[in-house]
């Protein structure tokens, strides 16, 4: 049976929230155990459905899994199957598991990705850094099969810095003959949770300037104790929901270093923050409207593509208008009718409203919008597409007047752990019911 949030909205949120371990860290680390045959405890673990996803990917290729509260304990003795099931499908991890599965196995099949439907997302460059690497890939009824009689080390150049790139890469690398280098490498703070891991591992991994990222291979990794980073994306969430419904919340593990560029469009909004030891607490000086403002996605340290979508929902608030401009994904503005139906009056546009051009002019792509404010927000029935688009709903929802049917909440569930249920201690009006 599906299962939807009931949701009524005007309530200001209040008290404290603790941040759960990092979806995009998290997942990958679990792919990462599988580069040992020794056991690996992993503590901070969000229980949310990307990892269960992941779980089922690893214990179909051997591991041996147990969960207890937030800590995982991850074996894999020997690589029992090399073939990743489709059900894997229903998150992007799959493909990062072609490279442990090579330096173990020599052979590996993971299905055509699924994951969020945001943009074309293309795997070209994960596919081109494996072929360096010495990988021999074909692809046939939706599943890559990749071989190798032993992972070289390789000159990578990526075209763009792609997070999953970067992490496939890594992940090859660190077991292949010899040295590798990754040029136009992402750095976000779930990559450097992985290097650091890696390193616990035995890895040798050198971060150079100018997205530079020196691998040298070793024989063999071992077991580790590992501590996820927080989520700084369930960190955006609940700063924007405290912002959005005028209430006050302490985010409890928050990183100030990882939020950097939030936090500066905060100040710039008129909403305030204070960084405390526990973490960081969002407010509003007054309850007057919001200042309007220009604000363009990039890959870390940019102001990041997975927060554009709650801080929409904050412009809606503001006097005049405001823009915003995505550089990271092509297509993902999908949420912004139902923000419309809402009482939001938000317009997309296929030029660059930035201060620069990106890759995306003149490709037709809705990737800007302008959004005219204050516009009061209304309860309404909404389908999430996808799970920041979702969260978006959510806080829209939460500030609205009357009550929200919010469906697809499968894809929330899948990054955000007993949502409701925290929520309800901030004070939310949130019910999950079946439908
Ligand atoms: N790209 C290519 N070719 C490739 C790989 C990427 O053209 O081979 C392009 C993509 O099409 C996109 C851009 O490069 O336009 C960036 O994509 P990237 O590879 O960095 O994204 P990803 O690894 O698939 C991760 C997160 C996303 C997050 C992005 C950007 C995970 C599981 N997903 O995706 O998170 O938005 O990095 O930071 O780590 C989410 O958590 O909701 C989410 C979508």
């Amino acid at each position: 049976m599906a299962q939807a949030f009931l949701i009524r909205g005007g309530k200001p949120l209040k008290g404290e929230i603790k941040l759960a371990g990092s979806k995009n860290a998290a997942t990958k680390i679990m792919v990462a155990s599988l580069l040992t045959s020794e056991k690996v405890i992993l503590e901070n673990f969000p229980r949310i459905g990307d990892t269960e996803i992941t779980a089922e990917l690893c214990k179909n290729v051997g591991s041996r899994i147990r969960i207890k509260n937030h800590r995982l304990e991850i074996q894999t003795p020997k690589i029992i199957n090399f073939r990743v099931k489709q059900l894997s499908q229903r998150n992007r991890i799959p493909i990062l598991a072609l490279g442990p599965l090579l330096s173990r196995k020599g052979k590996a099949e993971v299905p055509v990705l699924g994951g969020d439907k945001i943009g074309h997302r293309p795997i070209d460059f994960h596919i081109e850094a494996l072929k360096k690497m010495g990988a021999k890939i074909t692809v046939k009824n939706s599943v890559y099969r990749a071989e190798t009689k032993g992972l070289k080390g390789a000159s990578i150049y990526l075209p763009y810095p792609s997070v999953g790139a970067t992490e496939n890469t890594i992940l090859a690398a660190v077991l292949a003959k010899g040295k590798s280098k990754i040029s136009g490498a992402a750095i976000e703070p779930e990559i450097i949770d992985l290097i650091k891991f890696l390193q616990k591992m035995g890895a040798i991994i050198e971060l150079g300037v100018d997205r530079k990222i020196y691998i040298e291979g070793v024989k063999k990794l071992g077991g580790a104790v590992h501590r996820i980073i927080p989520d700084r994306n369930e960190a955006v969430s609940f700063a924007v929901m405290a912002l959005a419904t005028k209430g006050k919340i302490l985010i409890k593990g928050a990183v100030q270093g990882h939020l950097i560029n939030f936090l500066n469009a905060v100040r710039r909004l008129g909403g305030d923050f204070k960084i405390v030891p526990k973490g960081i607490e969002f407010f509003r000086k007054n309850n007057n409207p919001f200042n309007p403002l220009m604000i363009e996605t990039d890959t870390h340290p940019g102001f990041m593509t997975d927060w554009q979508q709650p801080f929409c929902i904050l412009l809606t608030q503001s006097q005049g208008q405001s823009v915003i401009h995505e550089t990271v994904y092509e297509d993902r503005f999908g949420y912004v009718q139902d923000l419309n139906r809402m009482g939001a009056r938000i317009k997309v546009l296929t030029g660059c409203l930035g201060k620069e051009i990106c890759r995306f002019i003149k490709k037709g792509y809705n990737h800007s919008c302008q959004i005219e404010g204050p516009t009061p927000l209304f309860g309404s029935q909404i389908v999430i597409p996808d799970i920041r688009a979702g969260i978006a709903h959510i806080i829209a929802a939460l500030t609205a007047k009357g009550e929200s049917l919010i469906t697809g909440i499968e894809h929330i569930d899948r990054g955000y752990e007993n949502l409701e249920t925290r929520l309800k201690k901030l004070g939310a009006s949130i019910k999950r019911v079946d439908i």
